[in-house]
């Protein structure tokens, strides 16, 4: 019996979906380049045996996803217009897409939908009731299905209403293939304890989710190790100059506490040793700095290569690597140097390596590198939760019993 089997979750493939109107919760976030382009569609591949599964039970199937963080209603660059385009592309077939996600028009879709066909529909971020956890738009959306099937591991994490609240107003409910995937490979990595040998790199922008997770992360890892935004807030809690980086200094507290509980638990934390400044992210002449040495109003935009040779030195003590979040502004390429190099010393290490997070995966795409991987999880964050609560977060809880 396989750690999913241990949490009470059933599989698309055990749930009686035939001709049933199929729910399927996917995580269609696609990384998008600075002009707003999706940089790739891998995770829609992810969700693509669910799919087919799904439709060779001749359900009718409701597509429902979010992406980004729009601000408004109908903040147009973020709809799900195109990747429905896309879906028609890859599975060669007519989906029909609508303009909203609840309401008469889309429950009249839902009615008109045969079995075998497919329904895409827009943004459930479009609804600010979404991120609310509302029971209300809960019902509105279980009126639209017999099954839900939640195959947005990225996004388990969060309390968001088609997540965490959505399945508990539908009988019959499950996870799919991709999310009993990302369980499986994340398994292997529950359990381990100070001592096992795990390394946890944390990068990427998104220091909130972040940082509150390095504390609980100090009972398991052997090493932590950072970079980017989440590094200078480190190194300005270790009383070391940052240059013109923009630290959030309500952090610094917390990074001091985090810094204090290591040394007691005997957790290494690593931080950079140099950094490829410049004065903006637009300069096409930055130069290398150690830390602590910064010129005035240089900014550090990328690790540098004195950090690159260090971190790979102390992962290479390790068993196990769990990376989420690139190291530097790697969408530029005077910024991706430290990521890549890094990426590519790691490719050659016999240890069990994953990484987690769509930006994570882009890179290491772009690099031709994930295939070196032993596993790309799709949401960061999400597996950071799952690791520190035991497989135990909002998204599937709400798929138990
Ligand atoms: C992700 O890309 O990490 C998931 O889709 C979650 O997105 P969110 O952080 O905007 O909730």
């Amino acid at each position: 019996m396989g750690f999913f089997d241990t949490l009470g979750i059933k599989c698309v493939n055990e749930l009686a979906i035939r001709e049933k109107r199929v729910f399927l919760r996917t995580d269609f976030n696609f990384p998008v380049d600075e002009e707003g382009n999706i940089a790739d569609f891998e995770r829609m591949e992810k969700s693509i045996p669910t799919i087919k599964h799904i439709l060779e039970h001749n359900a009718r199937l409701i597509i429902a996803s979010h992406f980004g963080r729009p601000e408004s209603e109908k903040d147009i660059q973020y709809t799900l217009e195109p990747f429905a385009a896309k879906l028609a592309e890859i599975l060669e077939q007519d989906i029909y897409f609508f303009e909203d996600c609840v309401g008469m028009g889309a429950m009249q879709m839902v009615r008109d939908l045969k079995p075998g066909q497919i329904l895409v529909l827009e943004n459930l971020r479009f609804n600010s009731d979404e991120k609310k956890g509302s029971s209300a738009f809960a019902r509105d959306l279980a009126k639209m299905c017999d099954v839900y099937i939640n195959d947005a591991f990225g996004v388990c994490h969060r309390k968001d209403t088609s997540i965490a609240l959505l399945p508990r107003f539908v009988d019959t409910k499950g996870a799919g293939f991709a999310v009993k995937q990302e369980i499986d490979e994340l398994s292997k990595l529950i359990g381990l304890e100070h001592g096992n040998g795990l390394c946890i790199m944390l990068g990427g922008s998104n220091v909130n989710d972040k940082i509150s997770l390095i504390r609980p992360m100090l009972e398991v890892a052997d090493k932590i190790i950072l970079g980017g935004p989440l590094a200078y807030i480190f190194m300005a809690a270790q009383g070391l100059n940052a240059g013109a980086a923009s630290v959030d200094e309500e952090k610094i507290p917390l990074a001091k506490e985090i810094l204090k509980s290591a040394k007691v638990r005997k957790v290494e934390i690593v931080l950079p040793v140099d950094h490829t400044v410049a004065e903006t992210v637009n300069s096409t002449e930055p130069v290398v700095c150690k830390s602590g040495s910064f010129q005035e109003g240089m900014e550090p935009f990328d690790i540098g290569p004195e950090t690159v040779g260090l971190f790979a030195e102390k992962i290479a003590e390790c068993k196990h690597l769990f990376w989420s979040g690139p190291l530097g502004v790697y969408e530029r390429p005077q910024f991706s140097a430290g990521s890549l190099k890094l990426a590519e010393r790691i490719s050659k290490l016999p240890i069990h390596k994953v990484a987690a997070g769509g930006d994570t995966e882009e890179m290491l795409r772009r690099a031709g590198l994930a295939g070196k991987f032993d596993y790309l999880f799709t949401g960061g964050t999400a597996a950071l939760e799952f690791l520190k609560n035991g497989g135990m977060i909002p998204g599937l809880e709400a798929l138990k019993g």
